[in-house]
């Protein structure tokens, strides 16, 4: 009985954790980065960033939120008694602006999946349709793109009015599962494609000469913002772990789904860009503009076709209400307003930014911020910025303000778990040294350059 519930229960954070971390991070962003940033040699850095510093930071937010039994805000009052708990709560600040950010392209995307349902429920996607004047039309318009985003986000603040867990959890653990076997179909369909070869080697064969400081950077970005790291989402989920779970084993776990899904992906689009005959660095619509065209090379695709932007519109809705209860739990916890008034001022704010993100991809083109369009600077800033100081703060705070002894404490549920004490020893040390040294560093040279 015992074995069962400790099973249930793992499974349902398992669930919860995954939703939050798989999502357009995964199926939308990864696969156009490595477009942009040349392939292989991206797809190598984000699985070093993510072993070195991103999974030791997972844990480390764990750690943190397990400990102290509280949001993002709360966890480092509790854990750094005395006078300093209060400056290092600012770290909280910076993760609402960087859930603020991050949502205002998230949502736009989001839209674009619910866009994407309505044409696929048409059957519109039939073979023989210009696809880059599809998304063209779906994403330039000055309102069609707005109204879609709306949507989404009206979806997005419903489900946090009502309480985060309960429905969309339930759905998560139906739609994760039918995202993967979506995915692996598309893949295996791409990889068979002919011409699929050189997608093949742009995805495992480097070439180093595309390597530069802006590879390393969006690689960093990506593996934080594909984990959901940086930004106390882990911290909030934390505090629902029971104590004798593994916390080691929870977030390798999630780290390991998560990359399968990036790499997946990744497959699925990449054969097909080739086989096509279009340019890897489509750019933001790269998704948008070569699934929907698998698709219609496959028996019975326009079902599909449906079933897959459903699913994606779930796994952006279960990832975007993670982001959108960061600044809602702050709203709510620091200035004590209501859950619905947080809600309602939080989507609002968010509205804002977002439709000029839309717009900065039709009517707003001309408007730029060092050198990019509103959409890519918000993505960037949230990704490559705003992430990895949040991380880096975060990281400075468990290596030397937490003792070894509570971090120790937390990760071996108190002595009951056992570790390899050279084990503990590495994660320590990355912890203390090797992540805030890297994160520092890589800032440092892409904007010294
Ligand atoms: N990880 C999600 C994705 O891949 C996005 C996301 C949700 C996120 N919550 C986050 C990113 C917190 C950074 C921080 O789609």
């Amino acid at each position: 009985m015992n074995e069962r519930d400790s099973f249930g229960s793992k499974f349902g954070i398992l669930v919860a954790l995954a939703g939050s971390a798989v999502g357009l991070g995964n199926l939308w962003r990864f696969p156009y980065l490595v477009g942009n940033n040349g392939g292989a040699v991206f797809i190598i850095l984000y699985l070093l960033f993510l072993t070195i510093i991103c999974l030791p930071l997972m844990i480390t937010e764990f750690v943190v939120g397990r400990r102290s039994q509280s949001n993002v805000f709360g966890a480092f009052k509790v854990l750094s008694q005395g006078k300093s708990g209060k400056a290092w709560g600012k770290i909280g600040f910076i993760s609402v602006i960087s859930a603020l950010v991050i949502l205002s392209f998230y949502s736009v995307v989001g839209g674009w999946t619910v866009d994407y349902i309505t044409q696929a429920v048409c059957f519109n996607f039939k073979e023989g349709l210009d696809y880059e004047q599809t998304f063209r039309y779906s994403s330039e318009n000055a309102f069609r793109p707005l109204i879609f985003t709306l949507i989404f986000l009206l979806f997005t603040a419903v489900v946090v009015i009502m309480g985060v867990n309960k429905g969309i959890e339930k759905y998560t653990k139906v739609m994760m599962p039918l995202l993967f076997v979506m995915v692996i179909m598309l893949a295996i369909r791409s990889l068979t494609l002919k011409g699929a070869g050189e997608g093949v080697k742009f995805l495992f064969r480097p070439d180093w000469s595309k390597f530069t400081i802006d590879t390393v950077l969006s690689a960093l970005g990506q593996s934080f913002f594909s984990l959901s790291i940086g930004c106390g989402t882990i911290i909030t989920y934390a505090s629902y772990v029971k104590r004798n779970e593994n916390i080691v084993r929870l977030s390798t776990e999630t780290a390991l789904m998560d990359t399968l899904f990036a790499l997946l992906a990744g497959t699925a689009i990449m054969p097909a860009v080739f086989a096509f005959g279009l340019t890897p660095a489509e750019g933001p619509g790269l998704v948008f503009v070569i699934i929907p065209q698998i698709f219609s090379q496959l028996p019975m695709g326009g079902i599909f076709a449906i079933l897959f932007f459903v699913v994606l519109f779930f796994a952006a809705l279960s990832s975007s209400i993670s982001l959108l209860e960061v600044m809602v739990a702050y709203l709510i916890e620091e200035i004590h307003w209501s859950r619905k008034a947080a809600v309602a001022i939080s989507s609002l704010s968010v509205t804002v930014l977002a439709v000029l993100c839309s717009l900065s991809l039709g009517m707003l083109k001309h408007v730029t911020l060092l050198g990019n369009n509103i959409f890519d600077f918000m993505d960037k800033l949230s990704a490559n910025i705003l992430l990895p100081v949040g991380g880096l703060l975060f990281v400075l705070f468990a290596g030397w303000k937490m003792t070894d002894k509570e971090y120790f404490d937390e990760i071996t549920n108190e002595g009951s778990l056992h570790f390899s004490p050279v084990f503990l020893k590495i994660l320590r040390f990355i912890v203390r040294f090797v992540a805030p040294l890297v994160i520092v560093l890589i800032m440092l040279v892409s904007f010294l350059k």
